[in-house]
């Protein structure tokens, strides 16, 4: 009797092991077919057919923009696009001298002298709220937060703060700064916004209360994955919880860039797709699209990507299930910003 329950159990984890094992394949290649298709500098250009160019020539002068990692990549050409529109940009980099670099760039290029740095490592919760208190002196009312600053790290490596690293960038540090600036973005309703630039990754990953991959074999990219799903369920949330409140919320993928993160990230990727990658400007050409567009014609919550809305998950995924976690992986972030202050 206790064999044949023995062998009945083992017979269902093995089911449960490849159920598992055929939904993580099927995740990968869909996601790899519509990337292809869709997410290289080809995509960008056939997508471009559509686009109009008098929605990207709104002025935004006046409008107090933070863009979180300004100085490289997406963040720089999303910091440029908005001061070359005419707003007060306020470029937040963890490295002075690459900020400082990156902000007399920016200056030259647009003549915009509206272009600020502040230093601030996000994968630091105190270190993050410091700065929102200091930049909260300054009584401004913030028009738009582009949460941008990422990373995918290979390796586990745990911050001052007892963090896994991508997480506390990707997600705790997102959340905290997003939190702390709903004040200012409050005095710039009714059309506060808020943009984070998730990834296509996310497909591949149904969100996980295991927010800091506990699993002994650490996988940075199916780390980073989880983290950008969360990054799509909190807008979803955010977009629910604000809504009364003039502040709008978006997440966005900008497609596959050449940007000084991928290459040191995915050097094989970086490699095999040498030349059909998207510039940092393609990359940050949905950002920019929605900061300028009419609120109306916007859904807040929604994931957007070659300006259009596009699709939170791939067909037969099982993914969309997972969002109902959201509530409490927002408590465990709320506790964790909490006990690191
Ligand atoms: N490129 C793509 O194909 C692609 C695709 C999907 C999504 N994304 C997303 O796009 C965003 C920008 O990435 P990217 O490709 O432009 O890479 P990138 O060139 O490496 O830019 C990332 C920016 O984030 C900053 N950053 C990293 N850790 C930080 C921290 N602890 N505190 C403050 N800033 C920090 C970096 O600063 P340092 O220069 O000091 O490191 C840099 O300014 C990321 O969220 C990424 O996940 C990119």
């Amino acid at each position: 009797m206790i064999t044949a329950t023995l062998h009945f159990q083992i017979h269902i984890s093995s089911i449960i092991a490849l159920q598992m094992f055929l939904l993580k394949t099927w995740r990968s290649t869909a996601f790899g077919v519509y990337g292809y298709l869709n997410f290289t500098k080809t995509g960008f250009l056939e997508h471009s057919k559509h686009f109009k160019p008098e929605d990207m020539q709104t002025r935004i002068e006046g409008k107090n923009c933070v863009v979180t990692g300004a100085n490289s990549g997406i963040g720089y050409a999303t910091a440029e696009g908005l001061a070359s529109r005419g707003a007060n940009v306020y470029m937040v980099c963890r490295n002075k001298e690459r900020g400082e670099a990156a902000l007399s760039k920016i200056r030259s290029t647009t003549g915009n002298q509206n272009v600020h740095l502040e230093v601030c490592d996000l994968s630091s919760v105190s270190e993050v709220k410091s700065f929102a208190s200091k930049f909260a002196s300054k009584e401004v009312p913030v028009h738009l937060l582009v949460n941008n600053a990422g990373l995918l790290e290979n390796k586990r490596i745990t911050t001052s703060e007892g963090f896994e690293l991508t997480f506390a960038v990707n997600v705790l540090g997102t959340f905290a700064i997003t939190e702390s600036m709903v004040p200012l973005l409050e005095k710039a309703a009714p059309d506060a916004r808020v943009i984070t630039v998730s990834s296509g990754g996310m497909y591949t990953a149904p969100l996980s209360t295991d927010l800091q991959f506990s699993d002994e074999k650490f996988d940075g990219v199916e780390q980073y994955a989880r983290n950008k799903r969360i990054q799509v369920a909190l807008t979803e949330k955010w977009a629910e919880i604000y809504k009364d409140r003039g502040i709008s919320f978006y997440s966005m993928h900008p497609g596959w860039a050449e940007t000084p993160g991928v290459a040191k990230s995915l050097p094989s990727f970086s490699k095999s797709f040498s030349g059909k990658l998207r510039t940092s400007e393609q990359g940050a050409d949905t950002v920019i699209w929605l900061a300028l567009q009419p609120k109306e014609k916007l859904v807040s919550g929604e994931f957007y990507f070659d300006r259009a809305q596009a699709p939170k998950h791939l067909k037969f995924a099982a993914t969309s299930g997972s969002h109902a976690l959201i509530d409490s992986i927002i408590s465990n972030l709320h506790a964790m910003s909490t006990l690191s202050s």
